[in-house]
C-alpha cells in the first residue's frame, strides 16, 4: 500500500496546517529575492512539521522549479558547483525561476564536512537564485557562518489541532471510520510531528478501515517497547560513555523493568565471556543499590544505578559487537516479578485493612479482598475506602485494575 505521507503531501500552501506565518514569510523571501539582503533562508524546526513540503508547495504555486541538493552529498565546493551549476544552466521552458534547496544540513559534521559547509557558504554568497537550507537544529556552532548569512525562519512543533485537521482530512478521503475523541487522542500522541501521526494512522487502520480506542492503546505499548529497545541498543552498541549515559532518559519503564530488560538481553549481545562477566558485575551492583533504595529510600543512589547500567555496561566490552541482535522483552523473570509485585500489593492492602478492622491479615485476604473490587466500583464508596484505609497511589492503582 502506498504510504499516506506520500499520497497526502500538501500540493498548495492552503493544505499546510499550522505554519501560516512562516510559510508567508518564506513565500515573500522568494518573491522579493532581488531586494533581499541575504541570499538564503535557513528554515528550521522539528521533524515532520512541513519544512520540506512547504518549499515544494510554495515553489509550485509561484511557478518556480526546485533544484534539490542533498546536504550529505556536498563534500566539497567542486561537487556542489557541478551539481548546482549544471542545474542552473539548464533553462527550463516554463519555470519562472529556480530555487535551490539544500535539505537537512544537520547531517554535515563539523570535522569531516568542513569542505561541505564552506561550499554551501560560498554558494550563498554567489547565488543568483533564492537558496533555502533546512535543519532540525541549526544552532550548532558548526553552522554559525551559515546562520549569519541567512534569514532564519522557524517551523514550530505542530499543535494538536493542526495534526487533528490533517488526520481528519485523510480519514475522510480514505473513508476511514473514526470518532472525534479517538482521533484527537491520536493527534495528541505524536509530539507535534505530522509525519509520525500520519504513519501511525496508516499502521492502525491498515487492516480495517476504522480507528478504535483499543488500537491506540496498543500503539502506546508498542512505542514504549520501541523506546526501551532503542535505549538498549545505545548502551550495548556504543563504547562512547557520553552517548551511553543518557540512553534511558526518555524511557518510561521504571528502574526495575530496565534492569530486567538488560538482564534478559545482555547475554545475546555480549558473547565474549569476559565482557559478559564485567557487564553482569555492573548490573549486580546496580541491583544492590536498587535494593537499598527500596529499603532505606536512598533515592540519591539512582544516579549511581544509572551510571552503572549505562556507561558501566557500555564500557564492559572491549569492542563493539557488530552483529544484529533482536532484543526481547523479559519473559519468565518479568512475569514472576510482576506476579510477586501484585501479590505484594494485595498483601499490603490486606495489612492496612486488618489493622483498622482488628482482624487477621489471613482472614482479610480470604474473605475481604475478593469483594473489594466490587465495593471499589461504586464511586462514593471508593473515596470512603481510600480515606479510611489510607491506600497509597500504587494500591489504588492495583484496586482499579481489579475492577476492569
Ligand atoms: N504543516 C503540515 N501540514 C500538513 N501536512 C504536513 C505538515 N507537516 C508535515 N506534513 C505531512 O508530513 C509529511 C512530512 O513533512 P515534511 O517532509 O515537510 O517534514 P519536515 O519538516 O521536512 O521533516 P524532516 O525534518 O524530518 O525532514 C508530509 O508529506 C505531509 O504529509
Ligand atoms: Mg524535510
Amino acid at each position: 500500500m502506498r504510504p499516506l505521507i506520500h499520497k497526502y503531501i500538501p500540493k498548495t500552501t492552503k493544505e499546510i496546517f499550522g505554519q501560516d506565518d512562516v510559510v508567508k514569510k518564506l513565500g515573500k523571501f522568494i518573491v522579493n529575492f532581488s531586494k533581499e539582503k541575504k541570499n538564503s533562508a535557513l528554515i528550521y524546526g522539528p521533524s515532520g512539521t512541513g519544512k520540506t513540503c512547504s518549499v515544494y508547495a510554495i515553489a509550485d504555486e509561484l511557478g518556480y522549479e526546485v533544484i534539490e541538493v542533498n546536504a550529505s552529498d556536498m563534500r566539497n565546493a567542486e561537487q556542489i558547483n557541478q551539481k548546482v551549476g549544471n542545474a542552473i544552466k539548464q533553462q527550463s521552458l516554463f519555470a519562472k525561476g529556480k530555487i535551490i534547496l539544500v535539505d537537512e544540513i544537520d547531517g554535515l559534521s563539523g570535522h569531516e564536512d568542513r569542505g561541505g559547509i564552506q561550499a554551501i557558504t560560498k554558494l550563498i554568497e554567489d547565488s543568483s537564485f533564492p537558496l533555502i537550507l533546512t535543519a532540525t537544529n541549526p544552532f550548532d556552532n558548526k553552522f554559525s557562518s551559515l546562520r549569519s548569512k541567512s534569514n532564519i525562519m522557524e517551523f514550530k512543533q505542530l499543535d494538536y489541532l493542526s495534526i487533528f485537521k490533517i488526520l481528519k482530512k485523510i480519514c475522510d478521503y480514505e473513508k476511514i471510520k473514526y470518532d472525534d475523541g479517538t482521533l484527537r487522542a491520536l493527534s495528541r500522541r505524536c509530539g507535534g510531528d505530522a509525519r509520525a501521526a500520519i504513519n501511525d494512522l496508516q499502521a492502525l487502520t491498515q487492516e480495517k478501515k476504522e480507528l478504535t480506542v483499543e488500537s491506540i492503546e496498543e500503539l502506546a505499548d508498542r512505542n514504549k517497547t520501541e523506546n526501551i529497545m532503542t535505549a538498549l541498543n545505545k548502551v550495548f552498541k556504543t563504547t562512547d560513555l557520553k552517548i551511553a549515559i543518557s540512553a534511558f532518559e526518555s524511557v518510561e519503564e521504571d528502574l526495575n523493568e530496565q534492569l530486567l530488560w538488560i538482564d534478559e538481553n545482555l547475554p545475546k549481545e555480549y558473547t565474549k565471556p569476559e565482557d559478559l562477566a564485567r557487564a553482569y558485575e555492573m548490573l549486580s551492583k546496580a541491583d544492590v543499590f536498587s535494593r537499598r533504595i527500596k529499603r532505606w529510600q536512598h533515592y540519591r543512589f539512582l544516579v549511581y544505578i544509572n551510571a552503572l547500567i549505562t556507561a558501566g555496561i557500555a564500557a564492559a566490552k572491549n569492542e563493539k559487537y557488530r552483529n544484529f541482535v533482536v532484543y526481547k522483552p523479559t519473559g519468565r523473570i518479568l512475569k514472576l516479578w510482576w506476579a510477586k509485585q501484585k501479590a505484594a500489593k494485595k498483601k499490603a492492602i490486606a495489612e492496612k485493612i486488618a489493622l483498622k478492622t482488628h482482624s487477621s491479615k489471613k482472614e482479610i485476604l480470604k474473605n475481604t479482598i475478593p469483594y473489594l473490587p466490587v465495593i471499589f466500583k461504586s464511586r462514593e464508596m471508593r473515596s470512603g475506602i481510600i480515606n479510611e484505609f489510607e491506600f497509597d497511589n500504587e494500591e489504588i492503582e492495583w484496586l482499579k485494575n481489579q475492577v476492569k
